[in-house]
């Protein structure tokens, strides 16, 4: 069980009622970030993560497969400007690892969107967007920390 962080100051709270929203949703978000930007996706097993990391890579490569990094721990992506990762740190033994798996030179300059965020501890970056998602009722409210503040999402 890992304990995850509750966002203090939550901005933004959307509502995602099924699959379809958050694909949507995704491709809403992705619109607001850059390259060099880190995601922290915080949520329960099965909250809906890797859906919404789906629709924002389709959003820019319409029709790519975006399986979920659960084994390969990362999946990269060539965006015309910038790579996108997409990792899933679940099954990371030691926040060390972050360096055997590229990671640490790619913050910063790749847009990084991160499943379970905390395995990383102290090395994911302070100015990390923190996203969490939350089950409410069939569908799932997303919460946006204060990191987004000067976003337009
Ligand atoms: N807003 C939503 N409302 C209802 N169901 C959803 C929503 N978003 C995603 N789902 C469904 O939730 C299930 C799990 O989604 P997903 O694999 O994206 O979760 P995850 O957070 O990445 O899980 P894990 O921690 O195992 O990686 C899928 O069946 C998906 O269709
Ligand atoms: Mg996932």
């Amino acid at each position: 069980m890992i304990l995850q962080p509750v966002i203090r100051d939550v901005v933004t709270r959307i509502t995602a009622k099924n699959e379809q929203e958050m694909l949507a949703l995704g491709a809403r978000i992705g619109a607001a970030l850059r390259a060099g930007d880190t995601v922290a996706l915080t949520g329960e097993l099965g909250a809906g993560k890797t859906t919404l990391v789906r629709g924002l890579i389709q959003a820019e490569l319409p029709g790519i497969e975006v399986p979920s990094p659960t084994y390969t721990l990362v999946q990269t992506y060539d965006f015309p400007e910038y790579e996108l990762w997409h990792c899933d740190l679940y099954r990371l033994k030691h926040p060390d690892e972050v360096f055997e798996i590229g990671l640490m030179d790619a913050f910063g300059e790749a847009l990084c969107l991160l499943e379970w965020p905390d395995k990383i501890g102290d090395y994911l970056p302070e100015e990390a967007l923190k996203l969490h998602i939350r089950f409410e009722g069939e569908g799932r409210v997303i919460e946006l920390g204060p990191e987004w503040s000067d976003r337009h999402v």
